[in-house]
């Protein structure tokens, strides 16, 4: 399964998620990979590697110009989780202005990855409309979003049904809402968590709230994941994990 981690709002918590979800079915026993598409490189670093620990990178397998296989760009990043960097999405973004189907374009850059075993790749997205975006949404199975507790980022959601409806794509490939920075003290994110329910239709989709905690932004400055810095928001991303596995033994 594909899940692109997505929201056109910016700082909600994408990067974050998306290294914690797949950690999280890595630890769970599952072979992941996560795909970097963030051009601000940020869940390779909330891993613990910067651009100094790999050489190739996406681009140039998507680049016309060279000859780089796919295999030579994934690195091993924990037990049962390797990590394809993308450091250079903006070139990747003007290589797709060319193409004229981009909703293929993934789709066969990536086929090798379909002979590498993955149960499940996660791709970490940029905000925004882009072109790489674009892409990520054809070639993605479904969507995990982020959003965070704040009333303008919950009115925001509405802005990713349109964004797939202009890609002509089903907003049923949302398959989970997870409410981020949720803080128990602040009535506001008690009125943002209910003001979220009412815009996603069906409450299957929305996920237990992660909470706004320090050690999470601290622990991705260190280049660990929570599993590694800090058990009590660890158990929270343990059940969001647990969602997307019953999502998927559904499916
Ligand atoms: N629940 C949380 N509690 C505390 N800090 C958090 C939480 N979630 C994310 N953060 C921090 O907030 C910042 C933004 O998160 P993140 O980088 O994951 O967002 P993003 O949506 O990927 O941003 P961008 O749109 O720039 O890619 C980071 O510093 C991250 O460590
Ligand atoms: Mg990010």
């Amino acid at each position: 399964m594909k899940y692109a981690v997505f929201n056109n709002k910016g700082g909600v918590g994408k990067s974050t998620l998306a290294v914690h979800i797949a950690h999280g079915l890595a630890l769970e026993g599952y072979k992941v990979l996560l795909l970097d598409m963030d051009g601000q490189n940020d869940a390779s670093l909330f891993l613990g590697f910067t651009s100094e620990d790999y050489k190739k990178t996406l681009y140039d397998v998507i680049s016309s110009r060279q000859r780089v296989e796919l295999q030579e760009c994934i690195i091993h990043a924990r037990d049962n989780l390797d990590l394809l960097p993308s450091t250079q999405v903006d070139l990747i973004n003007l290589e797709f202005f060319r193409e004229a189907r981009i909703d293929l374009i993934l789709k066969e850059k990536l086929k090798p990855l379909e002979e590498l075993g993955y149960h499940f790749v996660i791709i970490d997205c940029g905000p925004q409309r882009t072109k790489v975006n674009d892409a990520v949404l054809c070639y993605a199975d479904g969507l995990i979003v982020p959003v965070q507790m704040q009333a303008a980022s919950v009115r925001a959601v509405g802005n990713i049904y349109e964004y797939l409806s202009d890609m002509r794509l089903d907003a049923g490939m949302i398959k989970l809402v997870v409410p981020n920075m949720f803080d128990q003290r602040i009535n506001d994110s008690k009125e943002n968590m209910e003001l979220l329910e009412e815009f996603i239709a069906n409450d299957d989709l929305l996920a237990p709230p992660i909470f706004r905690r320090t050690k999470i932004a601290e622990a991705g400055k260190l280049g660990k994941t929570v599993y590694e810095h800090d058990s009590e928001s660890a158990r929270q991303f343990e059940s969001i994990v647990k969602k997307v596995i019953s999502h998927v033994q559904r499916e």
